[in-house]
């Protein structure tokens, strides 16, 4: 099995989670796309579920598809999100945001009872961060932002470049939010959970891409099969 077809792997098992009358979170990405394209066929073959999108691109996705979507102003507590991520570890923390999502993203997984994680094995490792950190920030003062970010991620531990994900056209990238995205180059995350509390407290810092203890469950696929692996809730 090559990536693509690991990555539709996972997203098949996930669709065995998926019960009549759920509230859905709908994650992006490539992995996330094959689940919602699969979840697409079920509902036209008759099951019922809602769903809220995690960004543009994937609503529009949904839409084309016949998932009949929702809010969280409409539909504010969610049973089970599925999204891919661009690292996990061990235990359950991820990075998120290579797609540019976070924001939304971390939004609906928290508003889910469970959040279902999807990845191909090339996802899994030992230490967050060979996979530069995604930190989303408002275009205001950035300058000033991007200083700050900097000294708190220098308190945490030895920091690595920042840069300032660009968009195609030459400009900075922009998220659904109308954000820009740095990504962080940090090699190894010692302590996830303070390096995110630390990006959490800059002012400017609308999130980041560190997602821990928010996932529930694992599903990896990998050339010799697909693992499910659950966290004690
Ligand atoms: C989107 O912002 C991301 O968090 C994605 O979930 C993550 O980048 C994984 O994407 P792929 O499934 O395309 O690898």
């Amino acid at each position: 099995m090559d990536a693509d077809a690991q990555k539709r792997a996972a997203a098949a098992r996930a669709i065995d989670f998926v019960q009549s009358g759920m509230r859905l979170g709908l994650g992006t990405g490539s992995t996330a796309k094959h689940f919602v394209d699969l979840l697409g066929e079920r509902v036209r073959a008759g099951l019922k579920v809602i769903g809220v999108p995690t960004s543009e691109a994937t609503r529009a996705q949904a839409q084309a598809c016949g998932i009949p979507l929702t809010t969280l102003d409409e539909t504010p507590e969610l049973d089970l999100t599925i999204d891919g991520a661009d690292e996990v570890a061990r235990d359950f923390s991820m990075i998120k945001g290579g797609g540019g999502a976070l924001l939304r993203e971390k939004i609906v997984a928290s508003a889910s009872d469970r959040m279902l994680v999807i990845v191909d094995a090339s996802k899994c490792v030992d230490k967050l961060g060979a996979f530069a950190l995604p930190i989303e920030v408002t275009p205001f003062g950035f300058g000033a932002t991007l200083k700050a970010v900097e000294k708190v991620i220098a308190g945490v531990q030895r920091g690595g470049p920042l840069k300032l994900r660009q968009g195609r056209d030459g400009h900075p990238f922009v998220t659904d939010g109308g954000h820009w995205i740095v990504d962080a180059a940090l090699a190894r995350i010692e302590d996830p959970k303070a390096m995110a509390c630390a990006l959490a407290a800059v002012p400017g810092v609308m999130e980041h891409g560190l997602f821990v203890d928010l996932a529930s469950i694992v599903i990896v696929a990998g050339p010799d099969g697909v693992k499910t692996v659950e966290r004690d809730r």
